[in-house]
């Protein structure tokens, strides 16, 4: 069953990251030369993925203007001879069509990917959490993910992290059953409980912002009341897919593979730092101005 289709919640008001986020769509904060948001673009056209339905709230008018083409700033770059950067922005949308669809009311993940219910319709697809990216290689979880799915005709399949016990509540954490039932250490998920308190937690498998799901997951979430904070969660949706016989399964993420997200201060500096100490052009310098401010310290 081939994937082209993306939803990508862009919506959250950023509240854990003030002032920054007052104008600016945490989505589009900067993680190294671009935003988290074109990193996870560029992740989903090459996993094959020729549609993307970001779910937008207030932000929506900045994100537009990222993705759509811009005839003025086009043939600025082409007089001014700058060739890479003109062809780096033609080919950010050349090879996929970027919808938007309006999440009205802030009523959780749930809710969100609830609102792409009519953009989808019958077909499988991906789902990626737009302020989270991933190290090493940006789309290999997706590829073992889509791979999963596929091979295991699975219902739902989810990428999982293993995080320290002290972080499991800000999570979503898997109980995992039959333990690499392919050569991608896949688990089946026997359960799942959106921020488990920790003496709750069934693991230390956290979901990591990558999901592939079938259309059937649409008629779970109908159903779905409010949960963990007041929200729609999406976590409660698979619970009531597994309740009702349905397969999902878990795929983790490689030795040496990380997320970065944005979601908080912590996380969005040290995920800056690491992907600005990586970029081919300008990483190296970076490394030695950071390492001659630690000699100094
Ligand atoms: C969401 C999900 C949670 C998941 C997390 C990271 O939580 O509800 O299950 O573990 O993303 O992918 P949030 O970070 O929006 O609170």
């Amino acid at each position: 069953m081939t994937v082209e289709v993306a939803v990508v919640p862009v919506a959250g008001l950023g509240t854990r990251l003030l002032p920054l986020t007052r104008s600016i769509p945490k989505e589009l904060l900067p993680l190294g030369s671009k935003p988290v948001l074109q990193h996870v673009v560029e992740e989903l056209t090459s996993v094959g993925i020729r549609q993307i339905i970001l779910i937008t709230g207030a932000g929506e008018d900045s994100i537009r203007q990222h993705f759509e083409v811009n005839p003025t700033l086009q043939r600025q770059l082409h007089n001014k001879g700058k060739a890479r950067e003109l062809a780096e922005l033609q080919s950010l949308t050349s090879d996929v069509r970027i919808d938007f669809v309006n999440q009205p009311q802030q009523l959780g993940l749930g809710h969100a990917i609830w609102c792409a219910r009519d953009a989808v319709a019958e077909r499988p697809f991906l789902i990626a959490l737009g302020d989270a990216m991933f190290g090493l290689n940006n789309s290999s979880v997706s590829q073992r993910l889509l791979r999963t799915f596929q091979t295991t005709e699975a219902d739902v399949a989810i990428a999982f992290q293993q995080v320290p016990e002290q972080r499991v509540s800000r999570y979503g954490v898997a109980k995992p059953g039959t333990m690499n039932i392919n050569s991608d250490g896949a688990f089946e998920v026997l359960d799942l409980i959106e921020k488990p308190a920790i003496e709750e937690a069934p693991s230390h498998y956290a979901i990591a912002a990558r999901y592939v799901c079938r259309a059937n997951i649409f008629e779970r979430l109908a159903d779905t009341k409010a949960g963990v904070g007041g929200e729609i969660q999406l976590t409660d949706a698979f619970c009531s897919l597994i309740n009702t016989g349905g397969k999902v399964v878990g795929v983790p993420l490689a030795d040496g593979e990380k997320r970065y997200d944005v979601g908080n201060f912590d996380s969005y500096f040290s995920a800056f730092a690491e992907i600005a100490c990586s970029d081919p052009v300008h990483g190296n310098q970076l490394r030695h101005h950071l390492q001659s401010m630690l000699d100094a310290t």
